[in-house]
């Protein structure tokens, strides 16, 4: 017998279905609840809406679970790679080994810009944001390759366009930083892997070839696969909105890229830096910067989340990345000394401990973006290259489902109920 639930609004009642999950998840299906009452539900922020089914990702915030396509996020913690992990996301299972040698060709011959879009880098100022270039370029990119706006039901196109994307959004990453430092753009090597490629791409000059540490590799292919979807996360919510109006997939990806540049989403992984640097500057004690949050004067950045209201099996995976990269560099930083004691101490701390507040993916992803060199204002872009088979396994999925509508969400209006026209008199 299916579950339902029932509501009673003005002396009328209405059965409601209960939609459920394959893990337990469940919500109520309020879709005809307009047409049958006339009123809508009000739920700011979204806490309590479910915009869509999805088959991409499993959280239970509540027991810190987070699984890809059903497989735990802590199986892909040896010999992580982060393509085969995309293309999960994406194509809705592991790659077949021949899957994933076709998949890898195709971002090795897509990891070149078109040679026009240099000149769009050079008409940036160098000191723009990258994340700004980065959603603008994005963009850029379909001008460059129109066919790939229109990728209809075709599977093979769709897989250029995965591939296309995820390995441009690369060379775009770089650049943007080379032209942000004012250095010449260098090349994408195609014998470089993933991971390899980008890192040759932001550090080799002309007289010294940068080349990643095996380690280093290992610790960016899984840093990207902890970022690579959250389900209905911000970023991911608009990519899905703009997606709904049919808009293609790069214009839908860019606009979540503007999402994620926000410091309560993707943003906050530079704030936690700032944070930590203020207090290891000595401009205030942990223990200060503690009773300012509790006093609701700023917030601990790195700290909470919508969904995990136990920990984030992220942020405990990058404790262990931070620890082997920094046995790798032997640099200790002393931020993460810093992050140790304010993590311990707000763990005790019944602000904290009441509103069930964890560090989340950013506490800890900065410290690790440090010390294998990549700049502050980079920190940000990495999510986005780490996030975007998220995305883009979400467009897909919403792009492939049957009768899509619009998401256009409605409102209370709280403003004058009527009011007169009465022009200015412009003589
Ligand atoms: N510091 C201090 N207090 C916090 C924090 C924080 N980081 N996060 C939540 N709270 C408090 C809220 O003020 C609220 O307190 P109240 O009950 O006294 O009003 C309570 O905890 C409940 O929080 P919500 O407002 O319900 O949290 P919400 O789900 O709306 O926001 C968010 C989640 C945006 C992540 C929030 O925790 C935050 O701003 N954190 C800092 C920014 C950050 O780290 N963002 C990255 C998130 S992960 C990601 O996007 C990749």
């Amino acid at each position: 017998m299916p579950r339902t639930a029932t509501l009673t609004v003005d002396g009328k009642t209405l059965i409601l279905p209960i939609i459920e999950g394959t893990s337990g998840e469940a919500g109520i299906d309020v879709s005809k609840l307009r047409d049958q009452t006339g009123l809508l539900t009000y739920d700011p922020a979204y806490g309590n809406t479910g915009a869509c089914s999805s088959k991409i990702t499993f959280i239970d915030g509540d027991k810190g679970i987070l699984r890809y396509r059903g497989i735990p996020i802590e199986q892909f913690d040896t010999n992580p790679n982060f393509i085969e992990v995309a293309w999960l996301l994406i194509f809705g299972r592991l790659p077949k080994p021949d899957e994933l040698l076709r998949f890898s060709r195709k971002l090795t011959l897509n990891a070149m810009l078109h040679e026009g879009m240099k000149h769009h880098f050079e008409g940036f100022p160098v000191n723009a944001p990258p994340m700004a270039i980065l959603s603008a370029m994005i963009n850029t990119l379909s001008c460059f390759d129109p066919e790939m706006l229109h990728l209809g039901d075709d599977a093979e196109k769709m897989e250029d366009a995965a591939a296309s994307l995820i390995s441009k959004v690369r060379t775009i990453a770089a650049y943007s930083y080379r032209r942000h430092k004012g250095l010449p753009f260098v090349y994408p090597d195609p014998r470089l892997r993933y991971c390899a490629n980008f890192m040759h791409m932001m550090f080799t000059y002309p007289y010294d070839q940068y080349i990643l540490d095996p380690v280093i590799d290992e610790a960016l292919n899984l840093i990207f696969i902890l970022h690579a979807d959250h389900e209905q996360n911000c970023s991911t919510s608009t990519v899905r909105m703009v997606g709904s109006s049919k808009a293609n997939l790069f214009a839908s990806v860019a606009a979540g890229v503007c999402a994620l540049w926000g410091p309560l989403h993707g943003g906050a992984n530079v704030e936690v830096i700032d944070q930590l640097t203020e207090i290891h500057k000595g401009g205030i004690s942990p223990e200060e910067m503690l009773q300012q949050v509790k006093d609701k004067k700023r917030q601990l950045m790195g700290f909470g989340h919508r969904v995990y209201k136990n920990f984030d099996p992220r942020a405990r995976m990058l404790q262990k990345v931070a620890e082997k990269v920094f046995a790798k560099t032997n640099r200790r930083d002393p931020l993460l000394d810093i992050a140790r004691k304010l993590e311990e101490l707000a763990l005790k701390d019944s602000y904290f401990v009441d509103r069930k507040l964890y560090p989340n993916v950013d506490f800890y992803s900065g410290i690790i973006f440090r010390a294998i060199g990549i700049p502050l204002e980079m920190f940000t872009v990495m999510f986005s290259i780490g996030r975007l088979p998220g995305w883009i396994a979400q467009w897909k999925e919403q792009h492939d489902a049957p009768g899509g509508r619009i998401a256009r969400p409605r409102q209370i209006y709280t403003g004058t109920p009527l009011a007169e026209y009465i022009p200015i008199d412009r003589r």
